[in-house]
C-alpha cells in the first residue's frame, strides 16, 4: 500500500470520526462522555467489530481500552496480529447506558441505534475495505449476519459479508471474562478455533484490487 493511499484513507477516517462527534441522532449521543470512532490501521486487512463503547472507552474515546480490550489484545497477538495493525470499531460509536438510579450501567445497543449509527460502520468499511471481518458478539454479529443468527450455533464459520468481504464472529471477550472454569476453557477452545480459521483466511493470497482506491464518503 503507497504511502499516499495510506495517508488518504487516514484523512477520510479523520474526517468521518468529526462527522460522528458531531452526532447526535440518538439518545446515547447526549449521555456520552466521547465518540467512540474506531482506530487502528486504515489500511488493516481485519476488521474487528465490536457491540458498542463501555465505560473506559466512553471516558477515554477509544475502543477496547477496558479489560474486555486487553483479553482482545492478546487474542489478537496470539494470532500475530499487534492490536495497531487491525482497525478496531464497534456497531455503535457512543456508550448505550442504563440508569439503575445508582450508577450509568453498560448496556447492549437497541436495534434502532445500530441503525442509526450503520452508516458510519459502513463508511469504515468502505475505507479500509478489510479481506476479514471479525465481529465479537451476538449484537454485531447479528448486524452483519442478520438477526437469526446464532452466536452459539453459528460462530466459526464464514458469511459474506458488506462488500461481500468475508465476516466470521466468534464469542466477545467481555463474555469469555464471565466464565469461569471449566466453561472458561471451552469458551476460549472455541474462540482460539475461530482466530485460527482467520489466521488462514488471511495467509491466502488476495484478490487483485477490482475497485478504484479513491472513495470520498462526505463529499
Ligand atoms: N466492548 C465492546 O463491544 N466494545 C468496546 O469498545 C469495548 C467493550
Amino acid at each position: 500500500m503507497s504511502l499516499e493511499e495510506r495517508a488518504r484513507r487516514q484523512r477520510e477516517l479523520d474526517r468521518a470520526a468529526g462527522v460522528v462527534a458531531g452526532c447526535r441522532t440518538c439518545g446515547i449521543g447526549a449521555t456520552r462522555r466521547n465518540a467512540v470512532y474506531g482506530e487502528g490501521d486504515p489500511c488493516a486487512t481485519l476488521m474487528v467489530v465490536g457491540e458498542g463503547p463501555g465505560e473506559t472507552e466512553d471516558k477515554l474515546g477509544r475502543p477496547f481500552v477496558g479489560r474486555a480490550g486487553e483479553l482482545l489484545d492478546r487474542m489478537l497477538l496470539s494470532i500475530d496480529l499487534p492490536r495497531e495493525d487491525v482497525f478496531i470499531c464497534n456497531t455503535v460509536k457512543c456508550r448505550p447506558t442504563l440508569d439503575t438510579g445508582q450508577r450509568l450501567a453498560n448496556r447492549p445497543p437497541t436495534p434502532d441505534e445500530m441503525r442509526n449509527c450503520r452508516p458510519y460502520l459502513d463508511a469504515q468499511i468502505a475505507i479500509v475495505r478489510p479481506r476479514v471481518i471479525l465481529a465479537l458478539g451476538a449484537p454485531a454479529a447479528k448486524s452483519f449476519m442478520g438477526e437469526r443468527f446464532s452466536i452459539t450455533k453459528q460462530r466459526g464459520q464464514w458469511f459474506e459479508g458488506p462488500e461481500g468481504i468475508p465476516t466470521i464472529a466468534t464469542f466477545h471477550p467481555a463474555y469469555i471474562l464471565r466464565q469461569t472454569g471449566g466453561a472458561m476453557s471451552e469458551v476460549k477452545k472455541l474462540v482460539w478455533a475461530d482466530l485460527k480459521a482467520v489466521r488462514t483466511r488471511l495467509a491466502e493470497p488476495a484478490a487483485p484490487e477490482t475497485k478504484p482506491e479513491q472513495v470520498s464518503l462526505f463529499d
